[in-house]
C-alpha cells in the first residue's frame, strides 16, 4: 500500500467531461435537477463507478450513491459528495467540484489500495438549487427526515414537469444502481465545495474551512389588484399590483441590506399578469430570498417583509398574500470533524482560513444527523450562479487533495 494520491490529470478531466453534460454555449452548464441531463450525469458516474468494482445504488429520492467497501461494511459509511444538478445558467463547478473530488477520493483509495475500516461513499445529493422545483436540498432534506414530506409530490417545475414523474423516470433510468432505505446511519458527511463569493481569492488563500451556513427563508408573494385599460383609466380608479409591488419593494430594497450587512435580500422570480403591454396588472408574483446567520434576524426582516408588502399593497388598494416555501435555519458544523479538516489541512501544507458559508449546503441537513463540514476553494471574481463561474485549477486539486486528507482523517477507528 502506498499513500494515496490525487491524479489531477484524471480529475480535472472529469469536470471536463461533466461540463459537457447540459453544457451552454457560454460555457456553464444547465443540469437542472431530474431532467435528461442531469439523468445523463447520473449515468456518466454510474459507469465511471462501475469501472472501478464500486457499488452504485440509490434511495426513494434519488440520492446516488457510490461505495467503496471498507473493512467491516455494518458499520455506517463516511460519506463525502455533493450534487450533479445546476441552475438554469450555471456554472461548471457549483457541485460537480465536490462531487466529481469525492469520487476522485475513492478512486486514490482504491489506486492505493487502502483499506478503510468502513466503507466510504460518495453522494450526490437530489436537487440541491432548487431553482428547477422548490425547495433546493430536497434529497438531503429528505434523507435527514427520513421521509420524502408528502406535498412535493405535486409539486410543478418552472417548466410545467412534475416531480413525482421526473423523480420515478430518474429512478428508473438507472435500473442497475439498488435501491436502499431514505435515511441510514452516517458515520459523517464532508463536502468540498466553491465559495460563491469573493473572500478566499481577495485575500489569496486556498483554502476555507468552513464553520456553519447562514439561515434562508424563500417567500412566495401575490399581490393582487384588478386588471384594467392603462390608457383610460385615471390614477384614482387604478388598482394597479405592480405599482403595489414596486412600492413594497422600493421600501425593503431601502430598509433591509442598507442597515445590516450581514441580510441578504433577493426578488428573483417575478411575473406580471395578464401581461399586457396596455393592461394594468391584475396580478404580480415574485419570489423572495432572504438569508442572516441570525435566526432572530431572520424572523425580524420576515416579519418587516410581510408589514411593508402588505401596506404598500393597501395604500394601491390591492392585497397581498405570502407563502414560506422554505425554511433553513442557521447551521453550526461539527467541532470534532471541523478539528480533523484543520490538522488535514495543516498535514497538507495548504494555507486556510475559517469562514462561513453564504450559500446553502447539502451539509446543512446531513449536520442534523450526523457530524458534518465543509471546505471551501476560490472562484474567480467571487462569481457563482452565472455560466462564467471558474475556479483555476490549482484549486480545484488543492480541494480534492484537502478532501483526501480529510477523509482519512475522519475515519472511525
Ligand atoms: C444554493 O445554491 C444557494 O442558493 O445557496
Ligand atoms: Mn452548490
Ligand atoms: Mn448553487
Amino acid at each position: 500500500m502506498s499513500a494515496p494520491q490525487i491524479d489531477a490529470e484524471r480529475f480535472l478531466g472529469r469536470l471536463d467531461a461533466f461540463a459537457r453534460i447540459g453544457g451552454t454555449a457560454k460555457g456553464g452548464v444547465n443540469r437542472q435537477a431530474l431532467s435528461p441531463q442531469d439523468r445523463e450525469a447520473r449515468r456518466l458516474l454510474a459507469e465511471l463507478a462501475a469501472a472501478r468494482g464500486f457499488e452504485v445504488r440509490q434511495d426513494a429520492i434519488a440520492n446516488l450513491f457510490v461505495r467503496r467497501a471498507g473493512l467491516d461494511n455494518s458499520r455506517p459509511p463516511l460519506l463525502i459528495g455533493s450534487h450533479l444538478d445546476s441552475q438554469l445558467t450555471g456554472g461548471r463547478f457549483d457541485g460537480a467540484l465536490g462531487m466529481l473530488a469525492a469520487f476522485e477520493v475513492l478512486e486514490a483509495l482504491e489506486d492505493a489500495g487502502v483499506e478503510t475500516p468502513v466503507p466510504v461513499e460518495a453522494v450526490a445529493w437530489t436537487n440541491e438549487e432548487g431553482s428547477h422545483y422548490q425547495p433546493g436540498c430536497m434529497g438531503s432534506m429528505a434523507f435527514a427526515g427520513g421521509a420524502i414530506p408528502a406535498q412535493w409530490a405535486s409539486l410543478r417545475g418552472h417548466d410545467g414537469a412534475l416531480f413525482s414523474e421526473e423523480l420515478q423516470a430518474t429512478l428508473a433510468a438507472l435500473p442497475e444502481a439498488a435501491m436502499r432505505p431514505l435515511g441510514f446511519p452516517v458515520a459523517g458527511y464532508i463536502e468540498l465545495h466553491i465559495e460563491q463569493g469573493p473572500s478566499l481569492e481577495r485575500e489569496g488563500i486556498p483554502i476555507g474551512i468552513v464553520e456553519g451556513i447562514q439561515g434562508t427563508r424563500w417567500l412566495e408573494v401575490a399581490i393582487t389588484g384588478q386588471a384594467a385599460h392603462a390608457g383610460t383609466t385615471a390614477l384614482a380608479f387604478r388598482r394597479d399590483a405592480m405599482a403595489a409591488a414596486a412600492r413594497g419593494l422600493g421600501r425593503l430594497y431601502d430598509a433591509i441590506m442598507p442597515n445590516d450587512e450581514r441580510a441578504r435580500f433577493t426578488v428573483g422570480r417575478f411575473s406580471v399578469e395578464p401581461g399586457a403591454v396596455n393592461a394594468i396588472p391584475q396580478k404580480v408574483s415574485f419570489t423572495v430570498d432572504l438569508r442572516h446567520p441570525e435566526t432572530a434576524a431572520l424572523d425580524r426582516f420576515e416579519a418587516a417583509i410581510g408589514d411593508t408588502l402588505a401596506k404598500a399593497a393597501e395604500e394601491g388598494g390591492c392585497a397581498c398574500q405570502i407563502r414560506r416555501i422554505f425554511d433553513m435555519p442557521p447551521a453550526v458544523f461539527s467541532a470534532p470533524l471541523l478539528e480533523r479538516l484543520r490538522e488535514a489541512a495543516v498535514e497538507t501544507g495548504l494555507a486556510w482560513k475559517p469562514m462561513l458559508s453564504g450559500a446553502f449546503h447539502d451539509a446543512l441537513f446531513l449536520a442534523r444527523v450526523a457530524p458534518a463540514a465543509m471546505i471551501f476553494v476560490p472562484c474567480r471574481d467571487g462569481l457563482s450562479h452565472n455560466e462564467a463561474e471558474y475556479v483555476e485549477p490549482e484549486h480545484s486539486v488543492a480541494g480534492a487533495r484537502l478532501l483526501l486528507a480529510s477523509t482519512l482523517a475522519a475515519l472511525p477507528g
